[in-house]
């Protein structure tokens, strides 16, 4: 197969671990003859400092042009630091997310045997913890308008909007990631407070007639952030609103034992994006010590999602797992012994995909 790939490593470790997924995806596809073609572009902090732009329209236009893309991370302390800031990194994600209409974030939630007990939960609770958290990404407070300050400067607002269209869109894709699943969802919002959450409720009930082999449940974000480290086996399928599922999923990486291991796909209406949810861990950047492994594991989603290509993908997985039983692994979850670094655990994947 023919595969067309944009590659936007972005800021901090984004390239180190942008460089380490692309060997392997490389190495996977030279194993299975597809061939593969790939062009880097600018994102984020570096995007603004070489174009004054965050999300450059050449940037979007390979996306446009590409069959994945492949992104690191983005965010500098440079802009952190500087709230007055007028154009800010994260706007290249938020414009990349809108502007290829990326509406859904898989956010795959699995245990690894090996990192159990790196876990700080109790390793009974979380022992084959398996679910699948889905994040509305193009709507909610992160785009609502209006947004800003009173011309006095002592106030400021943002808005959360949704609409019904927006709502079952989502609604719809969960209830389709559930049935091939074990058929169980939990819708989380917070109803009882909030107004769009009262709309996701009425449209949530509407769907849920349309699928009644699926178990559906209703959940409140403040109690569903609780039973995910409490109960995090009685998921299976979870959907939320834009920032209930940024913040629910950084969460729930606890349960895998690392931030660095949570991949994520973006998909929607235009090319799929792969990445992982970690940010951009800037004091860790250029030192060749972050985990690869969330990024690798994306691009195991990219070809199981983006090129239905599930055996390499599962190849990539395999690979992963080798590298954690054999100890080869990153600071953040190596052992007493031995760290390796970011890019010697990437290529021991690498090397194992050519054996
Ligand atoms: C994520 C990140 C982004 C978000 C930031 C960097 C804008 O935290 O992908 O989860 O909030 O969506
Ligand atoms: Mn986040």
């Amino acid at each position: 197969m023919k595969l067309k790939i944009a590659v936007l490593p972005g800021d901090g470790i984004g390239p180190e671990i942008v460089a380490q997924a692309l060997d392997v995806t490389k190495a996977v596809c030279k194993k299975f003859g597809h061939e593969l073609t790939y062009e880097t572009a600018l994102v984020g902090a570096v995007a603004i400092d070489a174009v004054g732009n965050p999300y450059p329209g050449e940037t979007h236009a390979l996306c446009m042009e590409s069959d994945a893309v492949l992104f690191g991370a983005i965010g500098s302390p440079k802009y952190d630091n500087d709230p007055s800031a007028k154009v800010r990194p994260e706007q290249g994600l938020l414009a990349m997310r809108k502007k290829l209409g990326l509406y859904a974030n898989i956010r795959p939630v699995t245990t690894f045997p090996s990192l159990i007990h790196k876990s700080p939960l109790r390793a009974d609770l979380i022992d084959g913890a398996d679910f699948m958290c889905i994040r509305e990404l193009t709507g909610g407070i992160y785009f609502g308008r209006p947004q800003g300050r009173s011309e006095d400067g002592e106030t400021a607002y943002d808005t959360c909007v949704y609409s019904v269209e927006e709502i079952e869109r989502i609604v719809r894709l969960a209830y389709d990631y559930a049935l091939k699943r074990k058929k169980k969802l939990t819708i989380v919002d917070k109803a009882n407070v909030l107004c769009t959450s009262r709309l996701w409720r009425q449209v949530s009930q509407r769907l849920e007639k349309e699928y009644p082999e699926v178990e559906t449940e209703y959940m409140f974000v403040d109690n569903a952030a609780m039973q995910i480290i409490q109960w995090p086996k009685r998921f299976d399928v979870m959907v939320t609103e834009n920032m209930f599922g940024d913040i629910l999923t950084d969460e729930a990486s606890v349960i895998t034992g690392s931030l660095g291991m949570l991949p994520s796909a973006s998909i929607g209406i235009h090319t799929s994006v792969f990445e992982p949810i970690h940010g951009s861990y800037p004091q860790a950047a250029g030192k060749d010590i972050a985990n690869p492994l969330a990024t690798i594991l994306s691009a195991a989603l990219m070809f199981e999602y983006a090129f239905d290509l599930p055996a390499e993908g599962k190849l990539i997985r395999e690979a992963v797992d080798a590298s954690m039983k054999a100890k080869v692994v990153t600071e953040d979850i190596a052992e007493s012994g031995k760290a390796y670094k970011t890019s010697e655990v990437g290529q021991w994947i690498v090397n194992y995909i050519n054996k």
